[in-house]
């Protein structure tokens, strides 16, 4: 899996909620900026380099692959449970596809507010346990894949307790909601990617006979132009005053 392309794939799917916030905020005149959970850089790179830009991240491969995409970022290998930096260090804050990952997402977002001087943002968390797969017979491929993201260590419905966890934290919210329903219906290449990712991840605990055959229905039904897929997807932003 080439999993930049991966990611920037998926950050096409918040490009106008980040255009929106960071124009709010102004991120052109900030100085320093962190991202929590930078992965592969897909975010980060569409930063202006002007700014003193920071990615940390728990996977050294991620890393490697980051300082690639954005050679002018500092990076850290750390974890989002216990921020290497001193308070109020940056002046925005913000991870992408992120806590539902985390093992203790409150203790992260008190981190990251402990870290920033000002903006805080978790721009995306999917909430699976919403996911509404049409037709009918699809259903079960949502299931396999909410399934999956537990498997994997993840908590697919975190993005429905965002905001709560926001206000757990401490956190003043300026804007919380939904992204702009995604329909994934990309271009070829984007869905065969999506279909390697579902292959990857049901691979040893569904029979590949009936991987193939939702696959198969998946495409029928996009051909019908009946396929409908919508995951709620949840983003937050929120200031400290320090
Ligand atoms: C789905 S990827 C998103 C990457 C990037 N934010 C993006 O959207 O392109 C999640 C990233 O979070 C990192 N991650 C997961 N748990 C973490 C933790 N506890 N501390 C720091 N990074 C973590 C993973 O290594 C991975 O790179």
């Amino acid at each position: 899996m080439n999993w930049h392309s991966r990611y920037t794939q998926q950050a096409k799917w918040t490009r106008d909620l980040r255009a929106y916030i960071f124009n709010k905020i102004k991120l052109d005149q900030a100085q320093r900026v962190l991202e929590v959970g930078c992965g592969t850089g897909a975010i980060l790179s569409e930063l202006s380099p002007d700014i003193e830009l920071h990615g940390l991240d728990i996977d050294p491969a991620a890393l490697a692959e980051c300082k690639i995409h954005v050679p002018s970022a500092w990076l850290t290998r750390g974890n989002a449970l216990q921020l290497p930096y001193d308070d109020s260090s940056f002046d925005v804050v913000y991870c992408h596809f992120l806590l539902l990952w985390v093992r203790d997402p409150l203790q992260a977002l008190l981190e990251m507010k402990r870290v920033t001087r000002e903006h805080i943002i978790a721009f995306a968390e999917p909430d699976y346990s919403n996911r509404v797969d049409k037709p009918e017979e699809l259903a079960s491929l949502g299931k396999w894949q909410t399934e999956s993201l537990k498997r994997q260590g993840a908590d697919p419905g975190f993005g429905a307790r965002l905001a709560e966890s926001f206000f757990g934290a401490g956190i003043q919210i300026v804007e919380t909601g939904t992204i702009q329903s995604v329909e994934r219906e990309a271009t070829l290449e984007e869905r065969e990617m999506e279909w390697a990712v579902i292959e990857s991840d049901l691979a040893g605990w569904v029979e590949d006979a009936d991987i193939q055959k939702m696959k198969a229905m998946d495409q029928a039904a996009r051909e019908r132009g009946e396929r409908r897929l919508h995951v709620p997807t949840h983003f937050a932003w929120g200031r400290v005053w320090k």
